[in-house]
């Protein structure tokens, strides 16, 4: 199944339209005289808040809006104006001391420009090459120090390249140490030229696609088929499945997000969650290496990894009865792209979700299913895929699959290079980590919520632990914000849980949803860095805030070249209360990727992500008003 009817527009909360977009864009240029100086950085759906939102009931006028970031390449100067769907302009303000995310028609500008400047030429020649268009250079904003003398405040890109010594060759085989352009994405200028020899350029080849490899390694047919057709139904852009009710959602800089998430309670539909959504993601490199340490990129903030998205049609990244959804982006120039197939929803089985045999040999057991909301984004080099799933157990999870092919540095003979990996002779993969942030909008039986944070204790053997074996639980409710930036902790089987206070379960405790951290990592920049300022988030697993619209972004709206302490180390200097109120949680998870021979040519997917989970939430497990199976699948 696929090709789900476009532009059907029927709630507040859906993704704008490629005709909203188009709208929207004509309205702020015509209002604002805007011309080609005029680029179009970001556009962002204006959030109804919950209380417009529970006014609002379907068939009501949708009044829908847009935040549009506009980047004034000549004035150097970033404003933000909201505009109605209908294209009429209802603000417009400048955002002084902002700097645009990169986008894509000057990046495009900037690679032409350094494709053609005669240092870069000559360069290119001394190592061999004697066409640019054997080159495949990428834009990389400064992730770290700008060279002395460029760090004026203008915005700055530079490219690190790779030989394409055949067409189809994967380049990142082959990187062209030494050698960098830098240039100013506005005037689109080459400002400098950095090339320092002695680098030779890796020659192994390393391809991956079929047609090269040969790759003949094949198991037999596994099909998928639903033959009564899908569990779940789709109506617009809500999800109906199971006893689960929620929204999808999209916006360009974060990508896909979930909406207004609900569970049937035996006839009860119970909210769990408003909006959950990854809202930053960076790449801090740990190689000081001049090819690797500038490339910590904020692939969300400095990119907008929404307009990555891949169109799924292409490949074959979901098995089974699938609804595929399409989404729309602005471009640079304001021209509006759709994506067909963005978002891909279906269900899988999941293996047992619960089983018991008893003393008289009865079995009871169930199989489980969940359903999944994905899409893919291919940022350079790198494949992120964003997966949420929803369990038959009242569970929700975040997976973010890492794939794609790890970046590369030629090594220079005879030096060492204790921050990276050797992957072929002479081929280097550096240390890095992959730092997510989600931004997670729960709301409980309600927005009144507090989180507490649950440690497990053992007494000192004594009288209250006479056997030694003993232990309880310590709940600490996090009441500022202040108090509120921790750490996960495995010796103490650390979790936290958002809980409703006014609202208590059968046993009369609050009602709650546990946050349970999976695999993650802990930054190994030093907060003093450049990078370490600028990403100050990562230095604490989990942040609580009270629900502010305007705070969204973890590194601040602006993260391009900004000197850092935006964001969550800024709003939460406000050290604001936090108990019985409505609660964002941001959960810092990643992976630290020391590279493997085995992540060459292109590495298996690795995963991080979290889990939420019910805790005295339900009086017992949902899991058991599902039905067995029917006798023909179980034999
Ligand atoms: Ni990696």
């Amino acid at each position: 199944m696929s090709g789900y009817p476009r532009g059907m527009l029927s709630h507040p909360l859906d993704p704008l339209s490629a005709a909203e977009l188009e709208s929207i864009v004509a309205g702020v240029r015509a209002a604002r005289g805007l011309d080609e100086r005029h680029l179009v950085s970001m556009v962002a759906l204006e959030e109804p808040s919950k209380s417009e939102l529970s006014n609002w009931s379907e068939g009501d006028e949708l009044d829908r809006s847009a935040r549009i970031t506009i980047w004034d390449r000549v004035a150097g100067l970033v404003s933000e104006a909201v505009v109605g769907v209908d294209g009429n302009l209802r603000s417009w303000t400048d955002i002084a001391g902002a700097l645009s995310p990169v986008l894509g028609p000057e990046a495009l500008d900037a690679l032409a420009a350094a494709k053609a400047d005669s240092r870069v030429i000559k360069a290119l020649a001394d190592r061999g090459i004697t066409s640019p268009d054997d080159v495949h250079m990428e834009t990389w904003p400064f992730g770290a120090q700008i060279p002395a003398g460029l760090d004026d405040g203008r915005r700055l890109i530079w490219t690190p390249m790779w030989h394409r010594p055949t067409p189809e060759a994967n380049v990142y085989a082959h990187p062209i140490g030494g050698l960098r352009a830098i240039v100013d994405l506005d005037t689109g200028e080459v400002v400098a030229v950095e090339d320092q020899p002695g680098f030779p350029i890796p020659q192994t080849p390393a391809p991956y696609r079929a047609s090269q490899t040969g790759a003949n390694i094949e198991l037999r047919e596994l099909a998928i088929t639903q033959p009564d057709g899908a569990s779940f139904s789709v109506d617009g852009w809500q999800v109906s499945w199971e006893r689960w009710k929620f929204r999808i959602g999209f916006c360009q800089r974060e990508g896909l997000l979930i909406h207004d998430v609900r569970f049937d309670d035996e006839g009860t539909e119970r909210r769990i969650a408003h909006r959950m959504s990854i809202a930053e993601l960076v790449i801090p490199y740990g190689d000081p290496s001049p090819g690797a340490y500038r490339k910590n990129a904020f692939d969300t903030g400095e990119f907008g990894l929404g307009n990555y998205t891949n169109s799924l049609t292409l490949g074959c990244d979901c098995l089974g009865e699938i609804v595929y959804l399409d989404v729309a982006v602005t471009d640079g120039d304001g021209a509006v792209r759709e994506i067909p197939n963005a978002i891909c929803l279906h269900e899988e089985d999941f293996g047992i979700l619960w089983k018991h045999t008893d003393e008289l040999g009865h079995v009871e057991v169930r199989r489980g299913r969940r359903f999944v909301a994905s899409s893919i984004v291919t940022v350079n080099n790198y494949e992120y895929g964003y997966f949420w799933y929803f369990y038959q157990d009242g569970s929700i999870e975040f997976e973010a699959k890492l794939t794609g092919i790890v970046l590369t540095l030629a090594a220079e003979p005879g030096k060492d290079y204790p921050s990276s990996t050797e992957i072929e002779p002479g081929l280097l993969a550096p240390f890095h980590q992959h730092i997510f942030c989600a931004r997670l909008d729960l709301d409980v039986d309600g927005t009144a919520n507090s989180v507490v944070e649950i440690d497990a204790v053992a007494e000192a053997m004594g009288p209250n632990n006479p056997h030694g074996a003993a232990y309880t639980t310590r709940e600490t409710v996090l009441t500022v914000e202040s108090a509120a930036q921790r750490l996960v902790d495995p010796f103490v089987n650390r979790y936290w849980k958002v809980i409703n206070p006014d609202r208590t379960n059968h046993v009369g405790k609050p009602v709650g949803y546990k946050l349970v951290p999976g695999h993650t990592t802990y930054p190994m920049a030093h907060r003093e860095s450049v990078i370490g300022k600028r990403a100050g988030f990562m230095y604490s697993h989990l942040w609580v805030t009270p629900n502010e619209a305007t705070e969204r972004y973890p590194a601040g709206d602006y993260p391009f070249q900004h000197e850092g302490g935006a964001g969550l180390p800024d709003w939460t200097s406000a050290d604001r209360s936090l108990v019985n109120t409505d609660v964002v949680l941001w959960y810092v998870f990643g992976t630290n990727h020391i590279p493997r021979t085995e992540d060459w040519p292109v590495m298996p997917v690795e995963r991080a992500g979290f889990h939420l989970k019910p805790a005295g939430f339900f009086r017992r497990s949902p899991g058991i008003d599902v039905a067995p199976s029917a006798p023909k699948h179980c034999h």
